[in-house]
């Protein structure tokens, strides 16, 4: 038996989310700015790599992996990699293989996804307003994924909505998102706006909406009880007792949850990021181009990271300005 992966705090990690991409067809301003220059694919990994990477991970320990981006289905070829981690899913060693979208390819993805043994996906969606759509996503058209949610509900995915909560950008679609997502049988997931990527104009305090107010204005028209079921990501769920729908709450600035943290991620270079909110990374790509047939190199590496994983973030807006920032996209390490 290889011993588990536990980082100096006595946290397990059993999750990994992985981005193959560096690239998207959405431009988020809070993900990206709009000028972006992507990496030369030469410094990516390829998809064998990626393969021996994440199956490094799962013989470590690893039971859920989520794929992520940028945008993760707009790689080239991408669902042979989906197709590949399959195997791990038949042989029991992992758990769940999921993936976090914009949607905008999923008309096309959803039943190959659906065939290599995903079974529920997250897509992130913060207004309905076509018009609000285009100017959140700067290129995103909401049609499109309107239609890549339908082609995944249509393929048997189970979808959940991602919707970052932005003060004055969708306060006011709070009960429209949660009764779509009701009549569509979606669970929904609210995230607080991090300090993330070069911030250039963007306000991010004066965007902060915290979901504690989030949560206390659907107390007020639903009854919430809270509920003790994980998906094993960061978001903490309530039942509304009117419609029996579950809403998520991800809430790194108005409550903490670094404590219970059982994830790392991997980016498309194979750099892997020990925390969202920390600099801290390491090099998984030489020990794995060095040895290209053992992978005890590699595993070494992924142990000594695990071993430099740091306690949590230091994002907090309480003084009125965003402190803790990290200066990489998100769209760098995929949320
Ligand atoms: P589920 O399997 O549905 O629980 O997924 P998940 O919440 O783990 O994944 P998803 O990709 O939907 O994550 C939603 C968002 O939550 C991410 O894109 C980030 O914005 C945020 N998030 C996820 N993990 C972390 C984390 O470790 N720290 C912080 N600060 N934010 C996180
Ligand atoms: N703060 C919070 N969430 C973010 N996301 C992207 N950038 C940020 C940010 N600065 C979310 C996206 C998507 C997921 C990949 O991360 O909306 O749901
Ligand atoms: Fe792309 Fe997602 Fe970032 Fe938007 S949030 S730019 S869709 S990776």
């Amino acid at each position: 038996m290889t011993a588990p992966l536990i980082d100096p705090f006595q946290r397990a990690i059993t999750y990994l989310r992985v981005s193959v991409t560096d690239r998207c067809d959405f431009r988020c301003v809070y993900c990206m700015s709009e000028n972006m220059t992507f990496l030369p694919k030469k410094e990516l990994l390829t998809l064998e790599e990626l393969d021996r990477l994440c199956s490094a991970f799962i013989r470590l320990g690893v039971r859920k992996l989520r794929i992520t981006g940028g945008e993760p289905l707009v790689r080239r070829d991408i669902m042979t990699f989906f197709n590949r981690m399959g195997r791990h899913l038949d042989a029991g060693a992992l758990d769940e293989l999921t993936v976090t979208t914009n949607g905008s390819q999923l008309e096309r993805f959803a039943s190959d996804l659906a065939a290599a043994g995903v079974r529920r996906i997250n897509v992130s969606l913060d207004t309905l307003d076509e018009a609000k759509f285009a100017r959140v996503t700067r290129w995103g058209r909401l049609p499109q994924v309107l239609r890549g949610i339908d082609a995944a509900q249509a393929a048997g995915l189970r979808v959940k909505i991602n919707t970052v909560a932005l003060k004055g950008f969708n306060e006011d679609e709070l009960f429209t998102l949660v009764e779509w997502c009701e009549s569509r049988g979606m669970d929904l997931t609210f995230i607080e706006v991090m300090p993330m990527g070069d911030l250039g104009g963007e306000d991010r305090v004066g965007q902060y909406w915290s979901l504690k107010d989030v949560r206390a204005r659907l107390a007020d028209a639903y009854t919430l009880t809270d509920l003790s079921e994980r998906t094993g990501g960061p978001a903490r769920y309530v039942r509304l007792g009117e419609t029996g729908q579950k809403i998520g709450f991800i809430t790194p600035l108005s409550h903490n949850f670094c404590e219970s943290c059982n994830r790392v991620r991997v980016t498309c270079t194979g750099e892997i990021y020990m925390c969202l909110g920390q600099e801290d990374m390491a090099d998984l790509r030489a020990p794995l181009r060095a040895h290209p047939h053992v992978d005890g190199p590699l595993e070494d590496a992924i142990r000594a990271a695990i071993d430099a994983k740091p306690k949590g973030h230091d994002f907090d807006y309480s003084r009125q300005r965003a402190d803790g920032q990290v200066t990489r996209h998100m769209s760098h390490t995929g949320g």
